[in-house]
C-alpha cells in the first residue's frame, strides 16, 4: 500500500512538473513570437496612451490568458474589428496565439 501511495505521489509530481515545464516552453515561444506586437503594444505589452492623434494601444501585459486568446481569435475571425489587429491576428496560428497569450499573461 505504501509503495502504491509513493508511486502515485511521484507520478503526480512528474505530471505537475511536466505541466509547469510545458507552460514555460509556451512562454518562451510566445516571447519570441511577440516581436510583432512590440511596435504598437510596447516592449513589455504595457500599451501606449493616445498622443498627437496617434491611436491608443491597450495594455496587454498581465491580462488573463484566456481573455487574450479569445480577443486575438475574435480579431482573426472578424468578430471583433480593428484593421490593425485583424491584419496581425490573421498571420498567427492557433499555437502562436496560445504561446503569445501565455507570455503576456505571465508579465506583470
Ligand atoms: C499595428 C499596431 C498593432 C500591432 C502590431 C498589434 N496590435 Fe494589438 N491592438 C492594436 C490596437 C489599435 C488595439 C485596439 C483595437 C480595438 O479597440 O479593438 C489592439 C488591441 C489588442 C488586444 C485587445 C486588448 C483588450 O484589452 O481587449 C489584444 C489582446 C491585442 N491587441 C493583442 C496583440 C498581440 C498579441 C499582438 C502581436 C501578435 C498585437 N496585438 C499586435 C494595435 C496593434
Amino acid at each position: 500500500m505504501k509503495k502504491i501511495i509513493k508511486c502515485l505521489a511521484s507520478s503526480a509530481l512528474l505530471i505537475l512538473s511536466t505541466l509547469v515545464f510545458a507552460n514555460d516552453a509556451a512562454i518562451e515561444a510566445g516571447k519570441t513570437r511577440a516581436a510583432v506586437c512590440i511596435g504598437c503594444h510596447g516592449l513589455q505589452g504595457e500599451g501606449k496612451d493616445a498622443i498627437n492623434g496617434q491611436p491608443a494601444f491597450p495594455r496587454i501585459a498581465g491580462q488573463i490568458k484566456d481573455y487574450l486568446i479569445k480577443s486575438v481569435n475574435d480579431y482573426k475571425a472578424d468578430k471583433r474589428n480593428d484593421p490593425m489587429m485583424s491584419a496581425i491576428a490573421k498571420g498567427l496560428s492557433d499555437s502562436d496565439i496560445v504561446n503569445i497569450a501565455s507570455y503576456y499573461s505571465s508579465l506583470k
